[in-house]
């Protein structure tokens, strides 16, 4: 190419500055070989004292692998029905111990998830650092897709952040001892007290929101405030704000907390609000944050790693548009209210293998440039 020409709209694959714009490509994930990882680090806090996955590792059953797996595949086919292209990553062998010249750990995760690996901000996808030994090979998953996208389009930047070491200096010791009591988690976190330590820059491309020039971060367990700093190095064209959700006993990913709808508009967990002082900016910015619908189950599926909140971990698939778990009916109403079209899809039984319809997805293309949002800073 000489410097005269420009690449061609059809060369164009990658493009995606917020959660809202209209989503022409994106990566659907799939539940093929995913696995419990046994306990690391990492994950011991992640799953409560009277979980049903306390203890357990493997590969999880064929059944429900199969039943995520046509949940999965349904999300897919709704989303070719209305014009948008969708790409599946390609499993690895997940069962496999794996190792670096600083640890080993008995099996990966799966593949479920690309919105925890890969973070896409306008022409670039990023490869996270990822917090968790058990995922660390994760982006391996994608790796074909990013290559395809980076050969076709001239202008798309494939990145990867610093691999960790993730040793066990990345870590506070004891953080997640089962004498801890619920109070005193919930002060810790109120106090940012998390259980990574910051030996390193650490983020989960799921802790991360794009609101176009501003990218807001959620600090917490699988991000910390180098991981943070990292982010806004990289990034030197955006503002990148840290945020925490003082009600979050497990801070993990911040797509079941606070959810950008459109525009001037954001649901935030009633039980994990954003701080008033955080709340300002949103504010000056005239930046509605309502509470969201509570949600219609009492418990989250089994062998599940998150909250029942996965009811606000919605899919926009464009600004009047969001794509909502079937049984979420007061979350349902509560977008029709605010004059959302909603698109219902079953898909409780793909949430064990690592969240709802936010998580299940990365975005590849949407509509749309790098826009400010917030102009009053
Ligand atoms: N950590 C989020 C939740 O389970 C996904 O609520």
């Amino acid at each position: 190419m000489t410097g005269s020409e420009s690449p061609t709209a059809s060369q164009k694959i990658v493009n995606s500055w917020n959660e809202w714009d209209t989503l022409r490509h994106v990566i659907v994930g799939v539940a093929d070989g995913c696995c419990i990882p046994p306990s690391e680090p990492a994950s011991e806090p992640k799953i409560p004292t009277d979980s049903d996955m306390r203890g357990m590792h493997g590969p999880r059953p064929a059944e429900t692998v199969e039943k995520a797996n046509a949940q999965l595949d349904n999300l897919a086919r709704v989303l070719e029905e209305r014009g948008v292209k969708v790409d599946r990553p390609t499993p690895l062998n997940f069962s496999q111990a794996i190792a670096t010249p600083d640890w080993e750990t008995g099996s990966m995760f799966g593949c479920m998830p690309p919105r925890d690996v890969i973070l896409t901000v306008g022409n670039e996808m990023l490869e996270a650092t990822m917090s968790y030994r058990s995922r660390w090979f994760e982006y391996l998953c994608y790796r074909p897709l990013l290559k395809a996208y980076y050969e076709q389009d001239p202008n798309m930047r494939h990145e990867a952040a610093p691999k960790p070491r993730l040793t066990d200096a990345s870590y506070k010791k004891d953080y997640l001892s089962d004498d801890i009591t619920m109070e005193e988690r919930l002060r810790m976190v109120a106090a940012k007290d998390f259980l990574t330590t910051e030996e390193e820059p650490l983020f989960d491309a799921a802790d991360v929101l794009r609101f176009g020039r501003d990218l807001v971060v959620q600090h917490g367990f699988t991000t910390n405030l180098k991981g943070i700093d990292w982010l806004s190095r990289h990034f030197p064209n955006h503002r990148v704000h840290a945020v925490d959700f003082p009600g979050d006993a497990y801070p993990i990913h911040i797509d079941a907390t606070f959810t950008p709808l459109r525009p001037g508009l954001i649901l935030n967990n009633p039980e994990r609000r954003l701080p008033d002082e955080q709340r300002a900016f949103f504010h000056r910015n005239d930046w509605e944050i309502i509470d969201a619908a509570r949600p219609m189950h009492n418990s989250p599926p089994p062998l599940c790693y998150s909250s029942v909140w996965l009811s606000m971990n919605i899919l926009m698939v464009d600004p009047k548009t969001v794509c909502v778990e079937e049984t979420e009916t007061a979350q349902m109403e509560q977008f029709d209210k605010l004059g959302f079209e909603v698109l219902p899809v079953p898909f409780r039984d793909a949430y064990p293998f690592g969240g709802a319809l936010h998580c299940a997805t990365t975005d590849v293309y949407r509509d749309g440039d790098c826009e400010d949002y917030f102009p009053k800073g």
